[in-house]
């Protein structure tokens, strides 16, 4: 398996192009299932986890082909209403085939998507958003049994947490049920927005996406549409810290500023030098920065995707530091990791609790889930010595040409390609 290799110590300046947003670009793609018409979808960012779901949308019936970093479909409309175990348990964002497929045929069979290293995660919220459609579930073999005797219908779906997934599966359902359907308590993440926008381009009637409270007036038909992905705020986040620890001067290009608020404030109060124009970033360390505690919350608050990252700028700042993870139960897998380069922290249950060190001195690490894998790329990038990063196939899901971007700002990093 491919390893990343930095050798540490260099302070990172230049231009990154932020690619499109995976997030965005996953629940759209699978929005494709709506219409038989061909759609042209641009700025799709090259991830391993695109590549699982052109490959989950070729073997259901919609023939997919993403050339560069523009994907396009074809005339299709024989589809299999199955997700099998072994697209689902690769990538949980499989689970978005439901809404398309239940609103088309009426019917899916879904593999259990089983945890993964972040937590449970379960899909409660989107069978209970089902079940209020109209729909009957039944779980036998390990699959989830799904079946609209009438069709869906419109509904109230109240969340009890505004979960982007269960947002995005009700979207992707409601805008071909038979009336209208209100989500209640409704994520506002940047992707729904994305998403929504994309499905009124294809004839949908959706309001008020970006407050908890979106209305769906089912239609009868919806139609091809062209679409560029907006900006990867997470990726964007990402290298922003970069900056900070490695005391560089980094302008992100192709980025949409306010989508990524939290972080760029929280940054500033910590004392980097952020300026933001319309499209670009700048993050340019000026001063020792100072340690701030940070929780994650739902958008607009500080992503839960980002606290990977932010946790090892606090490790290397002199003074305390606190992070509360409020949105998943289990997303700490990165402290182990950080306490091989040193890093002292101490966790105690959603909150871990960092004393600031000298230094961080090379070591090799292994990724548990694609964040954790951001946040060891940064450690090694700034710590003493050599640092081996193994397992780097989580980061392939999610970052786009990581280790060429930085090399290009001036790290001491490479990929091996181990058989
Ligand atoms: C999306 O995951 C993102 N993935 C995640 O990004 C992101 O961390 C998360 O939203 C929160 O912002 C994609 O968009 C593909 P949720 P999702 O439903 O939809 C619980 C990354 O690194 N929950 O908002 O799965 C769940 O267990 C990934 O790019 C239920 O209990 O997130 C979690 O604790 C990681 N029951 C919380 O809600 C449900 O039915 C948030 O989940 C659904 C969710």
């Amino acid at each position: 398996m491919d390893k990343i290799v930095i050798n540490g110590g260099r302070k990172l300046k230049g231009e990154v192009i932020v690619s499109g947003a995976k997030n965005s670009a996953l629940p759209i793609l699978f929005a494709t299932l709506l219409t038989d018409e061909p759609v042209t979808i641009t700025n799709v960012p090259s991830l391993a986890d695109i590549d699982t779901t052109i490959t989950f949308l070729n073997f259901i019936g919609k023939k997919t082909i993403k050339k560069g970093n523009i994907v396009k479909t074809d005339y299709s409309n024989k589809y299999k209403p199955l997700a099998p175990y072994d697209l689902v348990r690769k990538m949980r964002a499989s689970i978005l085939i439901m809404g398309p497929l239940l609103a088309r045929l009426n019917k899916v069979d879904v593999s259990l998507p089983g945890g993964c290293t972040i937590g449970a995660r379960p899909i409660d919220m989107h069978l209970d958003a089902f079940r209020k459609m109209g729909a009957k579930i039944s779980v036998e073999g390990g699959y989830i049994k799904t079946f609209a005797k009438d069709g869906l219908k419109g509904a109230v779906v109240n969340l009890k947490f505004p979960s982007v997934g269960t947002t995005e599966n009700v979207l992707l359902s409601a805008v071909l049920a038979n009336g209208k359907t209100t989500i209640v308590n409704a994520a506002t993440e940047p992707e729904i927005e994305d998403l929504a926008n994309v499905l009124n381009k294809m004839g949908a009637k959706i309001t008020g996406t970006g407050t908890k409270k979106i209305v769906i007036e089912g239609v009868y038909k919806l139609y091809g549409f062209t679409h560029e992905v907006i900006p990867d705020r997470i990726e964007a986040a990402t290298y922003m810290i970069a900056a900070a620890i490695t005391k560089g001067n980094i302008t992100l290009k192709k980025v949409v500023p306010k989508h990524l608020k939290a972080v760029s404030d929280k940054l500033k109060k910590c004392g980097l030098c952020v300026k933001e124009t319309e499209d670009t970033i700048s993050a340019k360390w000026i001063k020792n920065l100072k340690p701030h505690d940070m929780k994650t919350e739902v958008y607009p608050g500080f992503p839960t995707d980002v606290q990977a990252q932010w946790m090892v700028l606090m490790c290397l700042l002199n003074g305390n530091a606190r992070i509360e993870e409020n949105i998943f139960e289990n997303r700490f897998m990165h402290v182990s990791e950080l306490q091989r380069f040193g890093a002292d922290i101490t966790i105690d249950g959603k909150v871990v609790n960092i004393k600031g060190v000298e230094k961080f001195s090379g070591a090799p690490v292994m990724v548990s889930d694609l964040r954790a894998g951001a946040a060891l790329i940064l450690a090694g990038l700034v710590a003493e010595g050599e640092t081996v990063v193994s397992r780097i196939y989580h980061l392939d899901r999610g970052y786009d040409m990581i280790e060429k971007k930085f090399k290009k700002i001036g790290a001491d990093i490479r990929r091996i390609h181990n058989r």
